[in-house]
């Protein structure tokens, strides 16, 4: 992809309102998309996440009512909820060091100094705390899904005027771990969508980044 190629697609991407209910996104694509969410990155790489893709049509319809009624939940073709994890525990960190050590081949007694690096870094933080520390890993995974979308040409609305708490009624989620942290609809917009060819509204680029020598 050339540099014009990136800026086409990020120029085109628009928080989509209206979605076309006809059109799928093709599984191929979709699986990439889906591979997006695996491969964002995350601090320390503990991925505090899990992503829900909702095709239920009555769920859709129930998250849709903790939603502002917002007809991306059920008209696009999927729908992610981006769930956070509530805290960040030792049993957390003990998971991805056993993860990190088949994958890489370490011995878990090696990544031990890790494992305590990022204890106590955690420990630090109240559950308050971690729970906002997670959710911001959580939505570099939105902004790496939409911005993939984007380039393969798949529209995406992020959703954060949603009712997180009646999300995780609906999902199951109280009690889990697990919290609702916004939700993405993804597919292909209408063509009655007029918001889609109104001027993108960006502050000029030299308000937004300083060049510090
Ligand atoms: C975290 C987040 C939450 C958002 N929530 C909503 C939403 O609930 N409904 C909606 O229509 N747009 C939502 N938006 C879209 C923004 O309004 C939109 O990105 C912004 O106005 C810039 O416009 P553009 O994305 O079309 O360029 C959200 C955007 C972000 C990043």
């Amino acid at each position: 992809m050339s540099p014009d190629e990136l800026k086409t697609a990020l120029n085109w991407r628009y928080a989509t309102k209206s979605f076309d209910p006809a059109k799928a996104v093709p599984a191929e694509t979709w699986d990439a998309l889906l591979d997006s969410l695996v491969l964002a990155p995350s601090s320390f790489g503990l991925q505090p996440w899990k992503f829900l893709v909702i095709d239920g049509a009555d769920c859709r319809q129930r998250l849709r009512e903790n939603s502002w009624n917002q007809a991306q939940v059920t008209d696009a073709d999927k729908l992610v909820v981006f769930t956070t994890r509530t805290a960040m525990k030792r049993a957390d960190i003990d998971r991805w060091i056993a993860r990190l050590s088949g994958v890489q081949g370490q011995s878990v007694k090696d990544l031990g100094g890790l494992a305590g690096i990022i204890e106590g870094f955690c420990q630090r933080m109240s559950p308050e705390k971690q729970h906002e520390w997670n959710l911001r890993q959580t939505y570099i995974a939105l902004g790496q899904f939409m911005a993939a979308a984007a380039v393969l040409g798949v529209d995406t609305c992020p959703l954060e005027g949603i009712d997180p708490e009646g999300y995780d009624h609906e999902l199951g989620l109280i009690g889990s771990g697990y919290a609702t942290a916004c939700a993405c609809a993804v597919g292909y917009r209408s063509a009655d969508d007029h918001t889609a060819t109104r001027p993108k509204a960006r502050y000029p680029r030299d308000e937004v980044i300083e060049v510090h020598p």
